[in-house]
């Protein structure tokens, strides 16, 4: 069994980024510039975008943090949604979610320019993702994808399991590893709420990305020996010896599947720092101009 260190490859990613940048400016060209919307105080929202903003100090960007009141109107924050999409210097922007109860999620992504979605969530950007387009890939899928490549995990041909349809990560997932190519050429089946037998499904998988939510969901016994697997829960369960009142739980029961993967992601540590580091390279790409000139 080989732990996918995804700590490790989010650092050298960043590393990379950070010279690219350091080359740029060298040459005289434009620091790239990531800003954030925060609505509200809700804590797991904070560390997010405060981790987002060290990220982008780690890698030579301009970061903007822009706070909101949780009693902001939807009104108001699209009215912020058009100026940061007409503010020449900003790069790329994200709005953090999920949005207090009153503001549409939707109608807030819609109005993002998709040219500065660096989450990937805009229709036109998931769109031509799932078509095999350039755009920007969100975050979490491009890190899994990512993990893949750089430990040199064979795709082609392997029938891979996604647990989780939702539209950050279970759909987009699914739809990159049936892309033609590598990481990809996979047959993909996507399980849910609904699915008839989803341990039958998965002890068929020779890859499986759980993406639930539900914390030690997938179980020794239903995974098949050399299977690969991919851990993106991130459950915030209440711990009393934590420091921080929880410990960050997997949808893995990791002590009993490990033994049986050629691979597998550990929590944390495993998918999650590659989240944050995707989105540094979404605005990479973002100040390079290089999916899309406006
Ligand atoms: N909330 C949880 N994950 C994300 C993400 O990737 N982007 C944004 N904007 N909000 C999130």
């Amino acid at each position: 069994m080989q732990l996918i260190d995804g700590k490790a490859v989010a650092e050298q990613i960043k590393k990379e980024i950070a010279q690219e940048v350091a080359d740029i400016v060298a040459n005289g060209g434009k620091r790239p510039h990531l800003a954030a919307i925060l609505v509200g105080h809700d804590g797991g929202s904070e560390t997010y975008v405060a981790s987002k903003v060290k990220a982008c100090e780690t890698c030579g960007f301009k970061s903007s943090l822009i706070r909101m009141e949780d009693t902001v109107s939807e009104d108001e924050l699209l009215a912020k949604v058009d100026e940061l999409n007409n503010d020449p210097d900003v790069d790329g922007f994200i709005v953090q979610l999920p949005l207090p109860k009153h503001i549409s999620e939707q109608k807030i992504i819609e109005a993002i320019d998709y040219r500065k979605d660096v989450d990937g969530f805009h229709p036109i950007n998931v769109g031509r993702m799932s078509i095999g387009l350039p755009c920007f890939v969100p975050a979490t899928p491009f890190g899994i994808i990512e993990l893949l490549r750089r430990y040199k995990i064979e795709t082609s041909g392997k029938k891979c399991v996604v647990l989780g349809r939702s539209n950050i990560v279970g759909k987009p997932i699914a739809n990159l590893l049936m892309h033609k190519g590598y990481p990809g050429d996979c047959t993909v089946t996507v399980c849910h709420s609904r699915t008839k037998d989803i341990k039958a499904e998965c002890l068929e998988a020779d890859i499986i990305i759980a993406a639930l939510g539900s914390p030690h969901f997938v179980t020794a016994d239903m995974v098949k020996d050399g299977c690969v697997v991919i851990d993106v829960g991130t459950t915030r369960v209440p711990n009393a010896s934590a420091k921080s009142g929880f410990k960050l739980t997997g949808d893995v029961k990791f002590d009993e599947v490990a033994p049986k993967c050629s691979y597998i992601t550990p929590v944390p540590g495993g998918v999650g720092p590659m989240t944050i580091v995707s989105l540094m390279h979404n605005t990479l790409l973002a100040g390079k101009k290089e999916i899309y000139r406006k």
